[in-house]
């Protein structure tokens, strides 16, 4: 596996490569890999020449600087894992050189998408998305990247982003990878306390009730119920629950044939935060 942390560097040897008319997958991850972003690299792989992946901790993404120094970084086995798994090419740069001494993001407008859920919940934060996106596109140019479904929001945001900027890649969303016990699986997840952790797969057990439960009941209803679930959980904390437009992430007012909609989740275990979705029947 090759490893570049200079700009200069990565695009010079993927130049060459493209020259010879080799696809190029791209992967972009802030570490602390798990199976859920082995799984996006084992979709690059079979689907393009070969697998570019980054790690770079974005610091504009962070609404929180607590979080930004708490995120796990775990570089020498994220690593071992890309090479057990024949990463290609793993790009690994440094803040300054992605920010040089400007740590600002761009100004980024999707179309109202940024508004919802995590956008109302985390101030600025997919501003930090697309600028570090934007950049990281600009370098590999890739011809597909890959995102996980977890982060649902983001990759709507990314389609926009690739959309209104005429950018070449091919954005393509992956399926949730989840524990054997439903959590989905996120980096974060190895900073909960035994107890937290036992008492995680609790959200993904409600999502699937609430599946059940849209089927005959309408948002509001729903809503209540799984409000009303997370107040007799006393280590999970409900940050928000909402149903939602699939397309435009709005929360629905009513439901519609022919409309798709998808349940959104976001909890706090202790400072830890742990979002899921899931799409709906209706
Ligand atoms: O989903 C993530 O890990 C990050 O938001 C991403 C897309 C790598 C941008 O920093």
């Amino acid at each position: 596996m090759k490893i570049f942390i200079t700009k200069k560097e990565i695009k010079s040897y993927l130049s060459s490569l493209k020259e010879q008319n080799k696809s190029i997958g791209f992967v972009p991850t802030m570490g602390a890999l798990h199976q859920g972003h082995l799984s996006l690299i084992k979709k690059a792989q079979q689907k393009n020449d070969l697998v570019v992946v980054s790690i770079f901790v974005n610091p504009t993404q962070f609404d929180k600087k607590e979080d930004l120094i708490n995120y796990p970084k775990t570089i020498e086995n994220d690593t071992k894992l890309l090479k057990s798994v024949s990463c290609d090419v793993l790009f690994l740069p440094s803040v300054k050189e992605i920010y040089a001494d400007d740590i600002s993001s761009k100004k980024f407008d999707f179309d109202g998408l940024e508004h919802q859920m995590e956008g109302k919940f985390r101030e600025g934060h997919f501003d930090g998305v697309g600028t570090i996106v934007k950049t990281l596109f600009e370098i590999v140019k890739p011809n597909k990247a890959y995102f996980g479904q977890k982060d649902y929001q983001q990759l709507q945001i990314i389609k926009k982003m690739v959309k209104k900027n005429r950018l070449k890649v091919k954005v393509k969303g992956c399926p949730i990878f989840r524990e054997q016990d439903g959590l989905a699986m996120s980096s974060r997840n190895a900073r909960l306390t035994d107890a937290q952790r036992k008492a995680a797969p609790f959200i993904y057990k409600t999502l699937k009730k609430v599946r059940k439960k849209f089927g005959t009941e309408n948002a509001t209803i729903v809503t209540e119920w799984v409000e009303n679930q997370f107040k007799k959980q006393p280590l999970l904390e409900l940050e928000y629950f909402t149903i939602a437009d699939k397309k435009t992430l709005e929360p629905i007012q009513k439901k519609e044939s022919g409309k798709k909609y998808r349940a959104f989740i976001a909890v706090f275990a202790g400072k830890i935060r742990l979002i899921d979705n899931i799409q709906l029947k209706n």
